[in-house]
């Protein structure tokens, strides 16, 4: 298999059944500016990329009309968390415990072995993240962060510093709670949504260099890097920078962290578009990540397709003593914190399943689908398109809609309103004063959405914005892009 990274392709539809009569050797997919060119070896006659499984059990879709959808807002008092799931046509408030899981995950829950203490399946769950991870100590919990939670309270005390690329809001509340402050050190290059770099994820290694020097190693009991970066703009790290973190850090003998929530969905930008990984798999990249760090957090609500779980690991044999005493007060035994045995073995499964390159291959064409087809007919979007989600720049998009009237859930409302749709406010709404931009955040749940669902959705937001938006300036040139470019567009 190769792949590689060519500059000033443009999005080709990922299910246009294009067969070729000459058998192909080379896809095109769209990542931003950059086309991955990949050869997987079930594309040498068919372009065309498809969802790598099928489907066995289905869960009908609600149809609600417009009328039913405001008085439902009405009763959510306009806050989507506040809506009842059941009336909801696409879910996109989160990809995180909303996967579809696999035949052999459900195999492995009715193989659960549920006792209290020595588990068998924390023992195939310890082998498989032994075998990807490599660390001394695997402590599970209930979720991401009850695992962020345990490390901060036994590493963190008041008055200390946490650098992250970008903290997610979980990981910074449990700081701060902690009496810690949480810093972001996001490289200067990601305040632009519209620049188009490969691993806009990445921390900015030179501020982290003059935090450490201005404030003292002694004050920062970790360094934590997310990958991929969620709050960043779902952003991609690279190996590069991982390793200049590591540099540094080891200078002044401070712990390096992995927030590896979406590792598997990261090692995939890194082997198309990081020089010298074309060859690599995912999985010896993700391999190669961990190696890296002295430990992680990971929600295993997301790579690892489970609908619950969580992972706090660690090399150091001390600090898995302090933790695994927190843990039981809160979570549980060792073997299981808080989780069914049955859970264990689904991110087992999960944990190996997300690395395979036909799965990675067409979970970010999909997602760079959405953002291309949106971007392109003038919607502006966090570029480049990332992993799990697609980011719309609301505030750029609607100008007339100041910050203190929230753009981004002015969209996240009329996009309900009009289509069903549920995404998620991601600015002034989330982050009050603290909010560097006004974005709406549509985050695509693993293996659940067809490509039908994807091109319905392009369709739904290029609706909704010209026809809820039509009196700002911005949205007439969608309308017009929109009229200009419709015998183009996926409908
Ligand atoms: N870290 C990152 C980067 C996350 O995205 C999340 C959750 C967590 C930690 C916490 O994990 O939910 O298992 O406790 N993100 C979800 C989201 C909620 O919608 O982005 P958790």
């Amino acid at each position: 298999m190769e792949c590689c990274v060519r500059q000033g392709h443009w999005p080709q539809r990922i299910s246009a059944n294009r067969v070729r009569h000459r058998p192909q050797t080379i896809i095109r997919l769209p990542i931003g500016r950059w086309a991955l060119t990949g050869v997987l070896d079930y594309h040498e006659f068919v372009r065309t990329i498809i969802e790598p499984f099928r489907i066995k059990s289905v869960e009908p879709l609600r149809h609600t009309t417009s009328e039913q959808r405001e008085q439902y807002l009405k009763d959510a008092g306009y806050n989507l968390f506040q809506l009842r799931a059941v009336n909801i046509l696409l879910d996109l408030l989160t990809d995180s415990g909303t996967s579809a899981m696999s035949t052999e995950q459900w195999a492995a829950v009715m193989r659960g072995d549920e006792s209290y203490a020595g588990s068998e399946s924390y023992y195939r769950l310890e082998a498989v993240t032994a075998d990807l991870m490599g660390f001394r100590h695997v402590i599970p919990a209930h979720q991401g962060r009850a695992a962020e939670r345990i490390l901060f309270t036994v590493l963190c005390k008041p008055g200390d510093i946490v650098p992250n690329n970008t903290h997610f809001d979980t990981t910074r509340a449990n700081i701060e709670f902690r009496g810690a402050q949480a810093i972001d050190l996001p490289i200067p290059e990601a305040a632009d949504t519209q620049s188009r770099i490969p691993f806009k994820g990445n921390m900015d290694i030179a501020a982290l260099e003059r935090l450490i020097e201005a404030e003292g190693a002694a004050r920062i009991p970790l360094v934590m890097i997310t990958v991929t970066n969620n709050s960043g703009g779902v952003q991609p790290v690279s190996l590069a920078n991982i390793e200049a973190a590591r540099a540094v850090t080891a200078r002044g003998k401070i712990p390096l962290y992995l927030d590896a929530c979406r590792f598997a969905e990261n090692a995939w930008f890194i082997k198309c578009q990081e020089p010298g990984y074309a060859d690599w798999s995912p999985k010896q990249i993700a391999q190669k990540m961990f190696s890296l760090v002295d430990g992680c957090t990971f929600s295993a609500k997301k790579d690892a397709f489970a609908n619950i779980g969580g992972l706090l690991c660690t090399n150091d044999d001390r600090l898995a003593e302090q933790e695994t005493h927190l843990l039981i007060l809160t979570e549980g035994f060792p073997t299981y914190g808080g989780l069914a045995g049955r859970d264990l073995d689904a991110i087992a499964v999960g944990l190996t399943e997300v690395l395979q390159p036909e799965y990675l291959e067409y979970r970010i064409a999909s997602t760079a689908y959405l953002g291309r087809h949106i971007a392109d007919h003038g919607v502006p979007i966090v570029e480049p398109p990332g992993g799990h989600a697609i980011y719309i720049d609301a505030g750029r998009m609607l100008p007339h809609i100041s910050r203190g009237q929230f753009p981004g859930q002015a969209l996240a409302v009329e996009l309900y309103r009009h289509a069903g749709v549920r995404s998620v406010e991601i600015g002034s709404v989330m982050f009050g004063e603290h909010a560097h931009h006004e974005l709406l955040r549509l985050a695509i749940p693993r293996r659940v959405y067809t490509q039908s669902h994807i091109d319905y959705l392009v369709e739904a937001i290029l609706t909704t914005v010209r026809t809820a938006f039509a009196a700002s300036r911005s949205s007439r040139r969608l309308s017009s892009y929109g009229t200009s470019a419709r015998g183009s567009a996926p409908w």
